[in-house]
């Protein structure tokens, strides 16, 4: 046991209030879940420990009892594990809900997270890859380039609370600073309760989405009733003193609408290896961490290898992130996606660029439909990079004769390992290349790709 860790150092995790547990036991943690939580078998059964690491061994208390598996969390530290961090940076960590990992060293967690895929493709798969790359990593602090903040008024802890929710909880963890935020919005959440509870209706607005670009940063106030003159005017100040553009949020998705510029610039990333610049609304879906999506859409491209003379599919593309990187080294991409405001900013993010060998088209992917319209144009190569459900019946559809290469971005193991299964075991690819990609460090999200070839 490292000598500053004594037998009676509790985790961070165990600090919050929490009811005393009925029973405890001792366990020694084999490995890490997708959850952050540690994984035992105690007398036989699988048993999920929050707070525990890889190697140690722990005193727990039992909160979850379920016929196929137990759940509780660590009070003591017994054994450490050397890759332990005794002093998370975050004051906040073990409430705040945002991390899951900062307890545990950076690159034990990627690798934790690497075995979380290998155990996933080999047990829910049934494949293993022919070669494991190495991961992909970027900066490990202030990367959040988008977050969604709650805000809750509680008069008992002092008026309006600004921050993300706490762990399996929906109380908001108040936060002075956040070490992985990017540190254009972590500078203002000191600042932004007292903003708030000059409005006219503090009590009327549940949340703030930050987003930035390379260059713009944004924040959206969802607010439940009509804001005042004078909550229009404080809003733009605030804008004005801390450089940051303010959008307002009356109603779903659609009324978000910019207050501060009247018309600000757009937010944007560049792809500078493309030569592409991809622009995005502060609500779009885009990747959170910049740098590692700049690697991500290298490494993509170079495993999939598109050339000058071939087609390439691109499903659930998004903004066009990989598309128009695709369009510049291949003959022409189809690019489908669900979200029609997705696919109009990615239609003008193709003419910004000069690209002009792409088609948007819109389509359900998850729709179990016989027959899939875009499955009439042969492609040579696809990428596919669907949210955690999966893509399973894009796969499904892909014709008898489909692409030679396909490169999985994913961002959940287990519908990777669950596809992977019917790529390699019905359609008769090989699984060349794995790697995960440290694109949320410090959070139990594990992001990775896969590369399958037909022979
Ligand atoms: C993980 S994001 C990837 C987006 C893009 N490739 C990027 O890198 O920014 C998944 C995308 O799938 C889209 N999507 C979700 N469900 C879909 C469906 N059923 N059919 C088509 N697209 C869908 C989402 O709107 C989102 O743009």
């Amino acid at each position: 046991m490292p000598e500053h860790l004594t037998q009676d150092t509790p985790p961070k995790r165990s600090r919050r209030r929490q009811k005393k547990p009925a029973e405890t036991a001792i366990a020694f943690v084999d490995k890490l879940n997708y959850d952050g939580s540690g994984v035992a078998r105690v007398n036989g059964k699988v048993t999920f420990i929050e707070g525990a690491l890889p190697g140690e061994r722990v005193l727990f208390g039992y909160e979850k009892r379920r016929e196929s598996y137990d759940a509780g969390r660590a009070i003591e530290i017994i054994t450490a594990s050397p890759d332990r961090v005794l002093n998370p940076p975050c004051p906040y960590f073990g409430t705040c809900g945002g991390c899951a990992l900062q307890h545990f060293q950076s690159d034990a967690q990627i690798s934790a997270k690497e075995q979380v895929l290998r155990e996933s493709l080999e047990h829910i798969g049934k494949v293993r890859p022919e070669n494991w790359v190495a991961p992909l990593r970027g900066p490990a602090w202030g990367y959040r380039r988008k977050a969604r903040l709650g805000v809750r008024h509680v008069p008992k802890k002092g008026g309006i609370l600004v921050g993300f929710r706490e762990h399996k909880r929906s109380f908001i963890t108040p936060l002075a600073d956040c070490k992985i935020l990017d540190p254009r919005f972590a500078r203002l959440l000191p600042i932004l309760p007292g903003l708030i509870s000059q409005l006219s209706r503090p009590n009327r607005i549940p949340q703030i989405e930050v987003a930035a670009g390379d260059h713009e940063a944004a924040l959206v106030f969802r607010h439940l009733d009509p804001l005042t003159p004078q909550d229009h005017e404080r809003l733009r100040r605030f804008g004005q003193d801390h450089t940051v553009q303010i959008h307002l949020q009356p109603g779903g998705l659609e009324s978000v609408h910019p207050l501060w510029p009247e018309q600000p610039p757009s937010l944007a990333y560049r792809l500078p290896e493309h030569d592409v610049e991809i622009q995005f609304t502060p609500t779009d879906f885009t990747q959170v961490n910049a740098d590692v999506n700049r690697r991500m859409v290298g490494r993509a491209l170079d495993w999939l290898d598109p050339q000058p003379n071939e087609r390439i599919l691109d499903l659930f593309c998004g903004v066009g992130n990989f598309t128009l990187p695709l369009a510049r080294r291949s003959l022409s991409v189809v690019a489908l996606e669900w979200d029609a405001a997705l696919l109009e900013r990615a239609r003008a993010n193709a003419a910004r660029n000069s690209i002009t060998n792409v088609e948007f088209r819109r389509a359900d992917l998850d729709a179990e439909a016989s027959h899939a319209p875009w499955n009439d144009d042969r492609v040579e190569k696809l990428l596919l990079d669907p949210p955690r459900s999966g893509a399973i019946e894009a796969i499904k559809r892909l014709p008898a004769d489909g692409p030679q290469r396909i490169v999985y971005v994913s961002c959940y193991p287990a519908t990777l390992a669950r596809d992977s299964d019917y790529l390699v075991h019905a359609l008769g690819y090989r699984l060349m290349r794995a790697c995960v990609m440290d694109m949320f460090p410090h959070t139990a999200h594990a992001e990775s790709m896969a590369l399958f070839v037909r022979e």
